[in-house]
């Protein structure tokens, strides 16, 4: 079935214990390449709905995923359309080494020997890690597991793309090659972060989660401009809007 949006939920909701909801009523569309940023307060739901729409977690409603319901008989069709980055990247990496975590993924699709090494390689080389390649896993430091598990998703090459705080524990070097990566990147991508500086440079679009559902959609600018708005919802504006102001 064609369908406009590339993810598309539906009065979609959550509880992860007694019915007490932490998601309800959400119904939104995100369009194939559109960046959004999705923000809120800890505690807000933008990691639980993340989750929901790689179906780690059930939901109700409907959650669809370029056209197809997320549901169990569909999940492996789902998860080679989406690549998920999660907040702690332990959760990420899993294998000895990091070529074998970066192999993992491709091997698994029956990818050839030389197009996984293709994959390994420019994943590598778009994130500027090829010094990790080799890296034991328990022995890197939380940042360079960061990076790692980005590439990680990219040698599977999804369609669509789910961040969860990728910034944090990133240095500012490698915080800022991460925004040249996302914003060189054309898949559908989805980053849920506090650092509101970063989804500015890399979102056009801003969901914002408040009281288990969407309190606004819009362009970035608009949301992240508005200091009532975020103020009402236990977040600032961007530091960098800040100084601008201090300095007018
Ligand atoms: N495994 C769990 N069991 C029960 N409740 C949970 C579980 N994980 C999260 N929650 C609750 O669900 C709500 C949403 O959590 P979630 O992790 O989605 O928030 P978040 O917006 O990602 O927050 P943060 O900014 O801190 O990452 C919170 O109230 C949290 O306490
Ligand atoms: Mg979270």
């Amino acid at each position: 079935m064609m369908t406009e949006y590339a993810i598309e939920l539906n009065n979609a909701g959550f509880s992860y214990v007694n019915d007490t909801p932490v998601l309800s009523g959400i119904s939104v569309g995100i369009r194939d390449g559109e960046a959004v940023g999705l923000i809120g307060a800890n505690g807000a739901g933008k990691s639980t709905l993340l989750k929901i729409l790689t179906g780690l977690l059930p939901h109700e409603g409907s959650v669809q995923i370029c056209g197809m319901e997320v549901e169990k008989k569909n999940l492996p069709s789902v998860r080679k359309k989406v690549g998920f980055v999660f907040q702690d990247p332990d959760s990420q990496l899993f294998m000895p080494t990091v070529y074998d975590d970066l192999a993992f993924g491709p091997r698994n699709y029956g990818c050839s020997a030389e197009e996984t090494e293709r994959r390994i390689d420019r994943a590598l080389e778009r994130l500027d890690i090829e010094h990790l390649r080799t890296k034991q896993t328990i022995r890197m430091s939380g940042g360079e597991k960061r990076m790692a598990g980005i590439a990680t998703i990219l040698t599977m090459e999804p369609e669509i793309i789910l961040l969860d705080e990728p910034s944090i524990t990133l240095d500012p070097c490698n915080r800022r090659r991460l925004i040249e990566i996302l914003n060189e990147m054309t898949e559908t991508r989805v980053i849920a972060s506090h650092d509101l500086d970063m989804i500015m440079e890399t979102c056009d679009r801003v969901i914002l989660m408040d009281g288990h559902t969407i309190r606004a959609d819009g362009s970035a600018r608009d949301i992240l401009t508005d200091e009532e708005l975020l103020a009402s919802c236990h977040l600032e504006m961007p530091y960098c809007l800040q100084r601008a102001r201090w300095h007018s």
